[in-house]
């Protein structure tokens, strides 16, 4: 997580100089997460509660939501035509949230937003390999090439990529689970598209060890509890 100094931070939300901020610092005025502190070097991150002569000047809680996103709801903040997925929250402070790894407008399923940069980036650096697993419904007939060919990975000329080994499980013959390490634009639809077979429907059910709540009906939302949030990662 960014981290920054309490001087700096003094300094620019109280309008006041370096002089006058070592002074409240000096006076004991100034306190982080409970704590006095008087180093004017210390290291505070978005989530410190900070307080100067008992007022508050930031307590930021960090936040960490599922959505079951519907078809037809786009994966951005802000959208002149669409709905957009933050619409859909009911939380307060709801516009402080990214998006955890986009779905395209007509994919359905698991999607997570949080204010926590930390997290979000563990989430989807590509060397975390956490995978995400998706049910995806087609127009023709699976066959046991498939199989090898997601195993193999694929080479996309466009951004001169190869994929990663993903797995693809033939549910029955029009439906397949696939899991994959990463994200690309489009991915799973291209993979598919090498056979010239049309996804038709697609949504994604887990993402690491975090299970879509089958409580949540498409459009709703709520909070992860604190061990989901540590062990999406196990
Ligand atoms: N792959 C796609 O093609 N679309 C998504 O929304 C997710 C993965």
């Amino acid at each position: 997580m960014q981290k920054s100094r309490i001087d700096k931070f003094i300094s620019t939300v109280l309008s006041v100089n370096k002089r006058e901020v070592k002074l409240l610092l000096a006076r004991k005025k100034v306190m982080v997460d409970d704590i006095i502190i008087t180093d004017a070097a210390f290291q505070i991150n978005k989530f410190s509660v900070i307080a100067v002569n008992n007022k508050i000047l930031q307590r930021e809680q960090p936040m960490y939501i599922m959505l079951h996103k519907p078809v037809g709801v786009v994966s951005a903040t802000k959208d002149e035509i669409h709905k957009t997925v933050i619409d859909l929250l009911h939380f307060p402070n709801k516009e402080t949230l990214h998006i955890v790894g986009r779905l395209d407008l007509n994919t359905s399923g698991l999607m997570l937003l949080t204010n926590d940069s930390r997290w979000s980036e563990r989430l989807t650096l590509p060397q975390s390999k956490v995978p995400k697993v998706y049910q995806v419904t087609l127009k023709d007939k699976l066959t046991q090439d498939y199989i090898a060919a997601f195993k193999q990975g694929m080479y996309f000329e466009y951004e001169d990529i190869t994929t990663a080994p993903a797995i693809l499980e033939i549910m029955s013959d029009y439906v397949a689970k696939v899991i994959l390490m990463e994200g690309k634009y489009h991915q799973i639809k291209r993979m598919f598209g090498r056979f010239s077979n049309q996804v038709m429907q697609l949504h994604r059910s887990k993402i690491g060890s975090l299970d879509l709540d089958i409580n949540l009906k498409a459009g709703e939302s709520r909070e992860l509890t604190a061990d989901e949030v540590e062990n999406i990662f196990s």
